[in-house]
């Protein structure tokens, strides 16, 4: 996260950009939720209905968390847990429900950061480039299965984090994002060009948008509403966070519907790449979290060998540099709890963090391979970190923080915040505070309630 402070007591300082703020809080949110998570999601759940369920998640959960969340994180100019505590000692607990959020998400998400890594240097050594299924699977799941390199890979990935987290070089990422994300938009557009284009791709663009309700159920519904919350970034108070260094002119109200209408653009373009060329190349869609590692290479591997080798070294770094810039965010969250709460040194934060998330990001890549037997109500250990996020620590986050602003924070100082006293016009105000005070919270607990039983693996 850019421009911390150095101390707790200091003056906070701020984005000096709206600009600036957009890419951060963009650059949170797009990452490999996107592109690794939400197409093979789509593909493992039946494709349209889950596709469906997550767009009305977007639509009627999402963009409202958004604003709270940057509601509390600027009126209290702090991170979760002090906002929390500030503003009602009873919620507190909501903040360090989501510093563990955080910290469990980092105890797998690196790993994924190093296969993506990994990928860069697969494809320049050329041995990607096919489109045979079999072999790209084999590729794939030789990685990931193994010991030694998936673990030096997310070393690499760790140590990328460490150094710009702890070295507050946040402003530099900033300024690399500005750059990345525009870039990233431009080559999935190409890229779902050549993908929907493929002979078959149809089949795969049906199968996308074309709901198959007899998929419904509890475990879908859940699975897309904690993708959601996963991919915006909410339900942990990692955009508190950001927002807490917001100035007070701001309008939250409009990047409320920027930054999540950004990401899932991005999701929807990941989708349309990887969904409609793995059907016309012959790939398994419900194959697993595999899916957008062994379907993209394929896609390049079309595109001739020098044009193919050239996109997917970008593609790829793309792709890590996207997660660089969402897991400094949840790193940002586990070490600012540390720097505030705990008076640690910034430096003793991030290290202390770094080799806890290192060897339990060890565990998960183990998980993945040599330890595949080991399971915690039937999922590896890289799953069980996964879903107690997604299904379990950010949707009941969500909920909770729509129950304080719907019922303890109150109307009045909502309106006040978000509105900046009343100069921001936001007409859909009084909708937005009856979704945070019935509609959101009453939706999340039974969405829970039905899909928790999907939680063993
Ligand atoms: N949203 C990021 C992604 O899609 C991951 C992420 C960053 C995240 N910060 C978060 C997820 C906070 C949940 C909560 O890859």
């Amino acid at each position: 996260m850019s421009q911390q402070p150095t101390t707790t007591t200091s003056s906070r300082d701020q984005f000096r950009s709206r600009i600036g703020f957009i890419f951060a809080a963009a650059g949170s949110a797009v990452g490999l939720g996107n592109i690794w998570r939400f197409p093979y999601l789509a593909g493992v759940h039946g494709g349209g209905a889950f596709v469906i369920v997550y767009l009305l998640s977007v639509l009627i959960i999402g963009f409202s968390l958004m604003l709270m969340e940057f509601a509390l994180g600027r009126n209290t100019s702090l991170a979760a847990v002090g906002a929390f505590r500030t503003l009602n000692k009873k919620f507190t607990f909501v903040g360090i429900m989501g510093v563990l959020a955080g910290f469990l998400i980092m105890g797998f998400y690196p790993v994924v950061g190093g296969w993506s890594l990994s990928y860069i240097f697969k494809t320049i050594t050329g041995e990607l480039a096919v489109t045979d299924p079999d072999t790209l699977t084999g590729v794939f799941m030789g990685l990931i299965t193994g010991t030694w390199a998936p673990i030096f890979w997310t070393a690499i990935y760790m140590i990328l984090n460490i150094v710009i987290v702890a070295g507050g070089i946040g402003n530099g990422i900033e300024k690399a994002s500005k750059v990345m994300m525009p870039a990233l938009f431009v080559l999935l557009v190409i890229l779902v060009v050549r993908s929907v284009t493929l002979p078959g791709a149809g089949e795969g663009l049906a199968f996308l948008f074309a709901p198959d309700w007899s998929k419904l159920s509890g475990g879908l519904v859940l699975a897309a509403m904690g993708q959601a919350f996963f991919s915006l970034s909410l339900g942990m108070g990692c955009m508190i966070t950001y927002s807490s260094y917001l100035s007070k002119n701001e309008n939250l109200v409009s990047n409320a519907f920027i930054i999540p209408g950004m990401d899932t653009l991005v999701a929807l373009l990941a989708g349309l790449v990887i969904v409609p060329s793995a059907v016309a190349l012959g790939f398994e869609v419900g194959s697993g979290a595999g899916l957008a590692f062994i379907t993209v290479p394929a896609i390049f591997a079309t595109m001739g060998p020098v044009v193919g080798k050239f996109f997917g070294i970008v593609f790829f770094t793309l792709l890590a540099l996207a997660a660089l810039t969402s897991s400094i965010s949840l790193l940002e969250v586990v070490v600012s709890y540390l720097i505030d709460e705990k008076n640690m040194s910034r430096k003793n934060a991030v290290g202390i963090t770094s080799v806890i998330l290192f060897i339990m990001c060890i565990a998960a890549s183990l998980s993945m391979g040599p330890w595949s037997g080991f399971t915690i109500l039937g999922n590896n250990i890289f799953d069980f970190f996964d879903k107690t996020t997604s299904l379990i620590l950010l949707p009941l986050g969500g909920m909770f923080i729509s129950i304080f602003i719907g019922w303890f924070w109150g109307k009045d100082k909502a309106f006040k915040e978000v509105t900046n006293d009343g100069t921001v016009k936001f007409s859909l105000f009084n909708t937005w505070f009856f979704l945070c005070r019935w509609i959101i919270p009453i939706i999340i607990f039974i969405v829970f309630i039905t899909g928790i039983s999907s939680f063993p693996g």
